[in-house]
């Protein structure tokens, strides 16, 4: 009775805590506000760039004199204590109203410290360690005087032809979904305003991932159906997780740009999913809409404002229009109002009004970025982004003896390890795969040879060079390299190939009709292949590939990604076995780009095709299969797992109850290990077509080699709902099968009903 009324008062004395922030926050925004010009108002809503990063052909001028003037709301692009504090001096000393400036970065998988690409990220299927980037990203890069980033990025995608598909969590839902979560709290923390937590935006809002032919900033159309249960849930956990800003995204939703759309952006963003905090634009993506053919640049921003979008990133269609806009009634002041809040409410939060310069420590800079302790954390991750596809008789890992031939234009490319929106990464500092090698190698000999030029077509290295040289073409002719390549090999036992795509061959406007191999490396594999040797593959790539013939031809293939400022060392540590490989494909690997979209939780068909052999009148291909090469979910380990049947709790689920599916997992090899356990739903029969597997869960285990666990799944009937075609969130009973195993292909099967 005592305790009951102690958490009673302890709860009215917090609720007034709150409430008495909450008021606090409330009456100093509306005592600032109340000394607002209408100009200063509409100064907040205007986001620049002084250059740095840039995304677009426009970058923002006389930042300096519009500070002043108090013409800005944020600064993005820069970094570092000293320039930021001297941008900020100048808003905050010499604008009338010295309302601090909120800084922004792309800081997308680590600052200065780099962790893997997200689509890598991804592949660790653990959150804990996902949250544990985004938190040292956020250490760094307030440390380095920023307070905002432009992540995370959770666009699906199941279109690897699409570059920005290295940005993101790949093709599902579920997994991507928990990943928002794990990130938008990593960044952010518990409490924004201290001064190592960082506001999240949440991007590209929405469908960015889904554009046609996967050509970046392309159309997207897409049921609401669709929309509801595959597309946006990733988007919604980033809300429902607290993240403080949205980004808009280029493209058009049921033919109007997302950036105007006041469905997407008020309807849903706002009254549905309950958003509080601020919708921000991308890089120009108000006057954007010019170009989709939807008005000029007065007509787009006062689309764009009423649709509820409230700062505009470097375009300034907001600072130069919307003043006429209000005159003549095409949008009201409560607009202007509203969005100006909610910016002024994010630098609150973070702290901006008490200490404008909290974020700017030369001490905190030096100590905190870059650290020992982060490298050796971003070695440790990038070991398990890693996914070990195909591992003959065993080949990994390797001996620590004999003699190595370490080749390929990526095995000693410094330039290349960072991978793609890695603004303030240091290419100098990263560690390559070469470096990795020999430091882990212990006796072996390694030889190194080049072997090929990432691509030898000048006209494609232009294109991929824009921010430094990634592809360089050796000044020896390709055949000169191959043959100093054979040479290593001829002296070696086996031969370690490191292929694949330069950093920025992935990333914003990276679109790629093939997702072979370049033909350049290819002739390297080949000539490789001829030798006899055993050849490990070491792949580097930001998106799935297309890998038949190196499927077929290489003994073994660890996919690394690109695994940032550590991921030489990490990719020593699991070619010689300090680590056994985890990862598991976020993102189906198609057999050939005329397979695309291919994906794990696709309908069932009219004319369903479920063996190897070609059918006519059914659904399938003339000459490739259904199936993937290597479907969602997969990834080998140096040890094998055994998964025993699944046994439930009990053969029907009742709405509001749950039930229990339970497998044991056993590790039947030599090696210790980790293994994602995987569940996958089905819904047998429903009021619209249904897919034919769903992730619905999955487990991170380490076992012993010899070891069993019993893994086991609670699942809530609240896991089965999906968006009919009325898109109401619902249960419908009936029959559902359940799958639990080692990938979405290879799974043990169970089944049960859902009643009242
Ligand atoms: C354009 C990109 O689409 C977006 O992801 C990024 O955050 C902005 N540029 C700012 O750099």
């Amino acid at each position: 009775m005592r305790s009951l009324f102690i958490a009673a008062s302890l709860l009215i004395a917090t609720t007034t805590v709150a409430q008495t922030a909450a008021q606090k926050k409330a009456t100093f925004i509306n005592n600032l506000m109340k000394q607002m010009t209408l100009d200063e108002k509409i100064g907040q809503l205007n986001l620049v760039t002084p250059g740095g990063a840039v995304t677009g052909s426009v970058v923002s001028s006389d930042v300096e004199a519009k500070l002043k003037k108090g013409q800005v709301g944020g600064l993005f692009g820069i970094d570092g204590p000293a320039k930021i504090r001297q941008a900020q001096e100048i808003a905050v000393k010499e604008s009338r109203l010295h309302i601090p400036l909120i800084f922004g970065l792309d800081v997308i998988h680590g600052h200065k410290t780099v962790f893997p690409i997200p689509l890598g990220l991804s592949a660790s299927w653990d959150m804990a360690l996902i949250e544990r980037s985004a938190r040292i990203a956020a250490n760094e890069a307030t440390a380095d005087g920023l307070n905002w980033t432009f992540s995370p990025m959770v666009d699906i995608s199941r279109d690897p032809r699409w570059g920005r598909i290295s940005e993101g969590n790949g093709e599902d839902p579920y997994l991507g979904s928990q990943i928002a979560k794990a990130m938008v709290k990593g960044y952010q923390g518990d409490d924004l305003s201290k001064n190592n937590t960082l506001l999240a935006c949440v991007k590209h809002f929405a469908l960015y991932g889904g554009a046609e032919g996967g050509r970046d900033y392309n159309t997207v159309d897409m049921s609401k159906v669709r929309m509801y249960n595959e597309y946006l849930p990733p988007y919604k956990a980033a809300v429902e997780a607290g993240v403080g800003t949205v980004m808009s995204s280029f493209n058009v939703i049921d033919g109007v740009p997302a950036t105007g759309n006041k469905w997407l952006l008020t309807d849903l963003l706002r009254k549905q999913w309950g958003f509080k905090g601020m919708v921000v634009s991308d890089y120009t993506s108000v006057n954007e809409m010019s170009n989709h053919g939807v008005g000029d640049l007065q007509a787009v921003s006062a689309q764009s404002l009423n649709a509820g979008l409230e700062m505009d990133m470097v375009g300034e269609g907001f600072l130069t229009t919307l003043k006429k806009s209000l005159k003549e009634g095409k949008v009201t002041l409560a607009q202007i109002e509203t969005a100006c809040r909610h910016i002024l409410e994010a630098k609150y939060d973070l702290g901006l009004f008490d200490d404008p310069y909290r974020y700017c420590s030369e001490d905190r800079a030096k100590n905190e970025i870059l650290s020992a302790a982060n490298r050796a954390e971003a070695r440790m991750i990038a070991a398990r982004t890693f996914v070990l596809l195909k591992n003959e008789k065993q080949l990994l890992p390797l001996k620590k003896n004999g003699t190595i031939a370490v080749v390929g234009p990526l095995a000693d490319s410094r330039r290349n390890m960072l991978g793609t929106w890695s603004v303030a990464g240091q290419h100098d500092k990263s560690v390559t795969v070469l470096e990795g090698i020999k430091a882990s190698a212990g006796s072996t000999n390694v030889l190194y040879a080049k072997g090929a030029n990432l691509s030898d077509d000048p006209v494609f290295a232009k294109k991929i060079n824009v921010f430094g040289t990634e592809i360089e073409i050796d000044k020896r002719s390709p055949d000169e390299m191959i043959k100093e390549a054979l040479e290593a090999a001829s002296k070696s036992d086996v031969i370690v190939a490191v292929v694949g795509e330069a950093a920025d061959m992935t990333g914003e406007a990276s679109s790629m009709a093939s997702l072979d191999i370049q033909p350049s490396q290819k002739k390297l594999l080949h000539a490789l292949k001829a030798t006899g040797k055993p050849i490990v593959m070491v792949l580097y790539t930001g998106r799935p590939l297309t890998l038949n013939w190196e499927a077929a031809n290489m003994d073994a293939i660890l996919n690394v990604w690109f695994g940032g400022t550590e991921g030489g060392n990490a990719v020593g540590d699991v070619l010689f076995g300090a680590y056994n490989p985890s990862g598991k494909l976020s993102a189906s690997f198609p057999y050939s780009v005329g397979q695309i979209p291919v994906y794990h939780s696709m309908l069932n068909t009219g004319r369903p095709y479920n063996n190897e052999e070609f059918s006519k009148f059914k659904s399938n291909y003339l000459d490739i299969p259904n199936q993937p090469l290597f479907p969602f979910g997969f990834g080998l380990s140096y040890t094998k797992f055994e998964y025993s049947a699944v046994s439930l709790s009990a053969s029907s689920l009742k709405i509001g109850g749950t039930i229990k599916a339970t497998v044991t997992v056993k590790n039947t090899g030599s090696f210790d290990g980790e293994e994602v356990v995987q569940l996958y739903l089905r819904d047998v029969v429903g009021s619209i077509s249904r897919p034919m597997r769903e992730l619905k869960g999955f487990q991170k285990i380490f076992l012993k080699a010899g070891e069993s666990k019993e893994v086991t799944f609670i699942i809530h009937s609240n896991d089965l709902k999906f968006y009919n075609s009325a898109l109401q969130f619902v249960n419908e009973t009936g029959d559902y099968e359940l799958f639990i195993g080692t990938n979405s292909a290879e799974t043990q099967k169970a089944a049960f009903k859902l009643t009242n």
